[in-house]
């Protein structure tokens, strides 16, 4: 990441920049990972089909059945994601993180221009990445492009700057204002944005906060402006205007500035400092959960199928000799690897007939929490 750092200055603000192979692999994400940070968080959205999806309420059961998952300030959920923001703060003032999980053949949100820069890390899988041109230079908040409804079309998404896809550990910086999407094939992919806030971070910004903070401070600045304001030739009016800010700016001083500045950052950093005690404390959890191996299911269900639709099976658990059913829509593929399972009795869930490792968790995790069949430890498997 150290080199990673010093060769971005040539490209902060500039341009879309890939860094190969800058992250290892201990330091990344895993499935395991996922359990923890989708019980914490606070907000999670589902995407399908680049649109918002609120058709399940489980996470894993919405990824198997091929929606997106964002978690906005998984800093705040993930104890790795946060010390990766925290060891950035020497380099960055402040940094934010969001999380993406996208099934295979899949993109989650439309082509869009954001009000930050961004270090974009691929956790698992992979991802194709557009990069096109930055139409509005430097947005602010406001002026953020593709968020609405309407879908930007090729001429208001400029050309194309950069093509290519991110693998493990790879990162690749977007400076603010540039527009992108991504999607993935046949691969899933889970990357973290790693955020730094810029547009609250501009000259305007500093300057006009430290304008506010020397108007407080003084009698006239606070007055309302004199009746004859509105009118265009009131020279009285414009002897105010001119005494007036020649006061605020003699008070606004670099020194002020910077302090107060400092003081905004100090107030973001403790916000996601606050965190850092429950996330040590989840972290014993995920260690527990990593030695779950094994997935047994429960042989008092029975698995049967009630019905079928063109893209989605109707699965039922019965519970022999007790009056339970329970019933679960999924795709085809999930089904045939529940299918699989009930057959073999008991496997290592990394074996589970799906595509990718974090198909093949979800579907365990699924499972475990309707109480049909257990995650657990090879030594209980044994
Ligand atoms: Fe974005």
């Amino acid at each position: 990441m150290d080199s990673l750092l010093s060769s971005l200055r040539d490209f902060w603000e500039k341009g879309p920049k890939i860094f190969r192979q800058v992250v290892p692999a201990g330091e990344l994400l895993d499935p395991f990972d996922l359990f923890s940070i989708f019980a914490s968080a606070e907000e999670r959205i589902h995407f399908k089909d680049r649109d918002f999806s609120h058709e399940f309420e489980n996470p894993f059961t919405a990824y198997l059945n091929g929606c997106s998952v964002v978690i906005n300030h998984v800093d705040n959920s993930s104890l790795k994601v946060y010390e990766t923001c925290k060891s950035l703060r020497s380099h960055f003032p402040h940094i934010f993180a969001n999380m993406y999980l996208t099934p295979t053949n899949s993109q989650a949100v439309k082509a869009h221009s954001d009000d930050r820069d961004v270090l974009v890390l691929q956790m698992i899988g992979s991802k194709r990445w557009h990069v096109y041109s930055d139409p509005i230079r430097f947005p602010y908040s406001d002026e953020q492009l593709g968020k609405g409804s309407a879908t930007l079309s090729a001429e208001e998404r400029g050309p194309l700057t950069l093509c290519d896809t991110l693998h493990t550990g790879d990162v690749l910086y977007i400076p603010r204002g540039f527009v992108h999407e991504a999607d993935t094939g046949a691969e899933p992919s889970l990357h973290v944005t790693f955020a730094i806030p810029t547009h609250d971070f501009t000259w305007l910004s500093v300057i006009a906060e430290t304008l506010r903070d020397v108007g407080r401070r003084l009698i006239s600045p606070r007055q309302s402006v004199s009746l004859e304001f509105w009118n265009a030739s009131s020279a009285s009016a414009e002897d105010a205007f001119r005494a007036v800010k020649q006061s605020l700016f003699e008070g606004a001083t670099f020194e002020r500035a910077q302090e107060l500045f400092l003081e905004k950052i100090r107030r973001h950093n403790l916000a996601q400092d606050s965190f850092e005690p429950s996330l040590r404390q989840a972290e014993m959890e995920i260690v527990r959960r990593r030695s779950h191996s094994a997935i047994l299911p429960d042989r008092n269900f029975l698995l049967q199928i009630e019905g079928k639709t063109s893209d989605r099976v109707v699965a039922v658990f019965a519970r022999v000799a007790e009056d339970r059913y329970l019933r679960w829509n999924v795709p085809d593929d999930v089904f045939e690897a529940v299918r699989d399972l009930w057959q073999r009795g008991c496997c290592e869930w990394r074996s589970l007939a799906l595509t990718d490792d974090i198909a093949r968790y979800a579907l365990a995790v699924c499972l475990d929490s309707f109480g049909v069949a257990k995650l657990c430890t090879t030594v209980q498997f044994n």
